[in-house]
């Protein structure tokens, strides 16, 4: 895998508890999102293990913002990536975010 030039790396939990709330739909719509849009080259994709968040998944993690997404669908998972594209969030689904120091609970979706 070629990483020069690649600026996202998006983690998508596949752990059980997010598998039972559909992360394998939410997994398959984001990466078909970013092969339609011509993005392979720009944002790699993980699948993981559990990321410690079972409550609140499907789970995906976004880095280098540090940026923790709860209750994925696949249609904001296709939203995550036109986001991505342009340096924005989907505020409604965004849990956690990096401040610099550590991560912090999104104030507007507490
Ligand atoms: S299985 Fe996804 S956060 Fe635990």
């Amino acid at each position: 895998m070629e990483l020069s030039g690649v600026s996202k790396h998006v983690l998508l939990c596949n752990g059980v508890s997010c598998i039972k709330n559909g992360a394998e739909k939410v997994t398959d719509a984001v990466r078909k999102e970013i092969k339609d849009q011509g993005l392979l080259n720009k944002i790699h994709t993980t699948k993981t293990l559990c990321n410690g968040r079972c409550k609140e998944g499907p789970t995906v993690v976004v880095y280098p913002e540090g940026d923790w997404y709860k209750e994925m669908t696949s249609e904001k998972g296709k939203q995550l990536i036109d986001k991505i594209k342009s340096d924005q969030r989907i505020d409604d689904a965004l849990a956690y975010t990096y401040d610099g120091k550590s991560f912090a609970r999104f104030q507007d979706n507490k």
